[in-house]
């Protein structure tokens, strides 16, 4: 199946190696057509990916039929359970937006194994002038990228708008997933990896 660019493919690179070990179980939430979690198994031991929307859960399955260890859940993150073994890494991309940021974030941390990490790559609404002016700065040169990149769609993706600023976020997570980092990112994107502690505080 095809690979494609575009302002969510462009972090994939980051999340691939984020990948800890051979060995790795990693969960992909959101995880569309499966594109991310087609190169993620080529790092880890087993990938899951979860989607509630059946036309990419049927897309996610055919792209990876042939790859060893790679599962792909129809469904809502928030109502699934995953069985017993906990995630080495989890990531989502775009799609925390698409939850209640509270309820995604704590089942984030609870399906994470000690010492596992959380890679999330998310849409904000801009609501202070640092956001705004933030946009602004990056329109044209995000622009001039994405013509050069040859930006492609992946149709038929379910898309929803962000309620949240970036604020809004760094205020919830910091309550769920102390000593996290989230940073503005090119592409109209935010970047909130963690870490889960070894041991529990
Ligand atoms: C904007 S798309 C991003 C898809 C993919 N991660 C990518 O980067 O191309 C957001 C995805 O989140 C999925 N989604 C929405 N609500 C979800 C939920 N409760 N649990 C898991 N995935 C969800 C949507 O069906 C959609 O495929």
């Amino acid at each position: 199946m095809s690979e494609y660019w575009n302002h969510n493919t462009a972090f994939h690179p980051e999340l691939v190696a984020a990948v800890p070990g051979p060995g790795a179980r990693v969960l992909d939430i959101g995880c569309g057509d499966g594109l991310l979690l087609q190169r993620l198994s080529a790092r880890a031991g087993s990938v899951v990916g979860i989607d509630p929307d059946e036309a990419a859960v049927v897309s996610a399955r055919s792209r990876l039929a042939k790859t060893p260890g790679a599962e792909v859940l129809h469904g809502d993150f928030l109502r699934t359970e995953f069985g017993e073994s906990p995630f080495d890494l989890i990531t989502c991309v775009a799609a925390l937006h698409h939850m209640p940021l509270a309820p995604a974030l704590e089942r984030m941390e609870e399906l994470l194994t000690p010492g596992g990490k959380l890679h999330i790559v998310g849409l904000s609404e801009n609501k202070t002038i640092a956001d705004h002016l933030a946009a602004a700065a990056m329109s044209v040169p995000v622009m001039v990228v994405s013509r050069i990149r040859r930006q492609s769609a992946y149709p038929g993706m379910v898309i929803a708008e962000p309620k949240e600023s970036i604020d809004e976020i760094r205020t919830t997570a910091s309550a769920i997933l102390p000593g996290h980092r989230l940073r503005r990112r090119f592409h109209f994107r935010y970047s909130l990896t963690w870490t889960k502690p070894l041991v529990s505080a």
